[in-house]
């Protein structure tokens, strides 16, 4: 949620921060801008505009900036203020020589702009985030780490921080709680980014700067802080993932190309991770007696990684039998979660930046639980928080709808699951190789799957008219209605429920008409039977059914208006083959709409924000 990019160095500053903010845009896309300081005058040069990065492409061609080695740029997902081109990022001072970016909340803002106006600073823009620079500027006596130090303190709320000066030619300010900044280290330059994707053309050697530090960068040193000025030995950690991982290689869309890359995702997960007839968990630190005394579990998550929590439920409860529970982050610190010294909280996120799972995660730790998390970016809070982490390693996710790194997940909680099976022996050993046997297909079965998206893409087309979608599942396929009916709202601005069939009864059905499109899953299952009379309910009251069926299934087509089928595996396994035409489906419809796939309106892809 919002990107930030920031250089000092011996190159152009500009080319960087531009290059840098487009690989960003995913973080947010609402408006943008660059800052830089003027190489002869002692001026700051802003140029910001509304709308997505190309805007301010356009502007910057039309008005250049001129030739400087330092500067800050940001990408807005907006909080504070409409998205217009007066509240994008970066913000100054009163004087104009001092210029921030910020991403997160600054919880006080209304209080400290208060006060910063008795004392005579007037404000442009209606962010939060303003009140950085002004503040700042209110404490600088010549030593800008100083003012930013005292500023700082006088911060509640969330941020990732970077600031320049025009008093201060070669020096680049970063600060951290909350929201995610690295600091990138190169040779005669250095960087400052949300993400690592925007300066991996320029570096691969990174710094993770850590909640509660801030950095001072000029073109060939860093140094490293605590919010108390004392020196921190930072570590330099390597990113070894390609150029091409964050490309999207010859796709239309990211999601497109990141749909493709789950049967090698999968593939290469269970590869690591089935050793045998045994699941090596790496990152896994549960002796077996930990495990025997786990009395319950807690998953929390946001969005689509709740979505894969909830199906973690029913597979933990039907092969571990430990009870579990599903929380969404946001509520779990609302109600009063029972939790001990043998409860083991998951926390499934794919940014690991998310706030409300870093909240819920912090909240779990204090009542005492040991925090198990499942994440795809590596050295994000949430890993470095948890007592164990299990990484997805499903390689950069771009697209805002969450695909690949959905299906690791849930990839991942089939292996835990099975682990702790293992140990507490709920099921049999012969139960469990069937399992594991069936699982490593399942890669194949995705490319079988993809090789069908013609007649799934014209299925949707078909259909692409409806203005309201319901989509059903029961048993461990009712979080897979949830989350096709997710990833639809998402990405076409269709108005989509997902609902456990059998309530459809008790509400949904009201909706059923000739111009509702209902979307049924059901693959071979014991509520087989059960879901063809809902399709049959629909069907009397003139809906649409799109049925996500079992190859080989001749009965559901006397039912449904169109069927989808997916290939034959364990009942268990089901969601993790019903998601990818969900996935097709909502990508040919948002695509016949001319809806922005990647990039849908108001969403952002890590929501660093409560
Ligand atoms: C945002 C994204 C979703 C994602 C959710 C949780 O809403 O748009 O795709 O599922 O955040 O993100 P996380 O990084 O915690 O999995």
């Amino acid at each position: 949620m919002c990107g930030i990019i920031g250089y000092v160095g011996e190159n152009q500053a500009v080319p960087v921060l531009l290059g840098g903010l487009k690989k960003l845009e995913y973080r947010g896309y609402d408006s943008s801008g660059i800052g830089v300081l003027h190489p002869e005058k002692a001026q700051i040069v802003l140029r910001k505009s509304d709308g997505k990065i190309k805007n301010l492409e356009k502007l910057i061609a039309k008005q250049p900036f001129p030739k400087s080695t330092i500067g800050i740029s940001h990408t807005r997902w907006a909080t504070h203020g409409a998205p217009n081109k007066v509240n994008a990022h970066p913000h100054a001072d009163g004087s104009g020589h001092i210029l921030i970016v910020h991403n997160g909340i600054i919880e006080n803002y209304e209080l400290l702009k208060k006060d910063l106006k008795k004392r005579g600073h007037t404000f442009k823009s209606d962010t939060d985030s303003e009140v950085i620079a002004h503040l700042i500027e209110s404490y600088y006596k010549g030593d800008l780490f100083a003012a930013v130090k005292k500023a700082i303190k006088k911060l509640n709320g969330a941020y990732a921080l970077g600031v320049i000066s025009s008093y201060h030619p070669d020096l680049l300010i970063a600060a951290r709680i909350g929201s995610p900044l690295i600091i990138g280290c190169g040779k005669n330059e250095n960087f400052i980014a949300s993400d690592a994707p925007a300066i991996l053309d320029c570096t691969r050697r990174v710094i993770y700067l850590k909640d509660g530090h801030m950095a001072t960068l000029s073109k060939s040193q860093i140094k490293v802080f605590d919010f108390n000025g004392k020196v921190v030995k930072p570590k330099i950690d390597r990113i070894t993932y390609s150029l091409d991982a964050v490309a999207k290689q010859g796709f239309d869309h990211f999601m497109m190309k990141e749909m493709h890359e789950q049967p090698d995702v999968l593939k290469k997960m269970l590869a690591s991770c089935i050793k045998g007839k045994q699941v090596v968990l790496d990152g896994w630190n549960l002796s077996e007696q930990q495990i025997k005394n786990i009395s319950n579990i807690t998953i929390v998550a946001c969005g689509t990684a709740y979505h894969a929590g909830m199906v973690g439920r029913y597979i933990i409860e039907a092969l571990a039998g430990i009870s579990v529970n599903v929380d969404v982050s946001s509520e779990f610190r609302y109600r009063n979660p029972i939790l001990s010294k043998k409860s083991i909280v998951i926390a499934i996120s794919q940014s690991g930046e998310t706030a409300d799972t870093l909240a819920a995660v912090r909240e779990a730790k204090q009542k005492g639980a040991k925090i198990v998390s499942i994440c795809n970016v590596l050295g994000s809070s949430l890993a470095r928080e948890s007592d164990a982490v299990l990484y997805t390693h499903a390689g950069p996710e771009i697209g805002v709808a969450s695909t690949k790194a959905y299906t690791a997940q849930l990839g991942m909680l089939y292996l835990l699951a099975i682990k702790l099976a293992m140990v507490k022996k709920y099921i049999s050993t012969s139960e469990i190789n069937t399992l594991i046997t069936q699982l490593k297909k399942v890669p194949s079965l995705y490319t079988k799957i993809l090789k069908t998206k013609t007649s799934i893409a014209k299925i949707a087309r078909t259909n692409s008219h409806f203005g309201c979608f319901l989509f059903l599942g029961r048993n461990i396929n009712y979080p897979t209605a949830m989350e096709g009916a997710l990833k639809l709202k998402e990405i076409s601005y269709i108005p989509a429920e997902g609902y456990a069939a059998g309530e459809m009864k008790h509400g949904p059905i009201a909706l059923i008409d000739e111009y509702r499109a209902v979307v049924c899953i059901a693959t071979e299952s014991d509520t087989y039977e059960k879901m063809i009379s809902n399709i049959q309910e629909i069907r009397s009251r003139k809906g649409k059914v799109i049925a996500i069926a079992t190859e080989g299934d001749k009965n559901i087509s006397k039912h449904a208006t169109h069927v989808v089928y997916v290939p034959k595996t364990h009942k268990l396994l089901t969601p993790l083959l019903a998601a990818l035409p969900l996935q097709l489906i909502a990508y040919y419809i948002s695509v016949k709409r001319g809806c922005d796939v990647d990039q849908p309106r108001n969403l952002a892809k890590s929501v660093t924000v409560e």
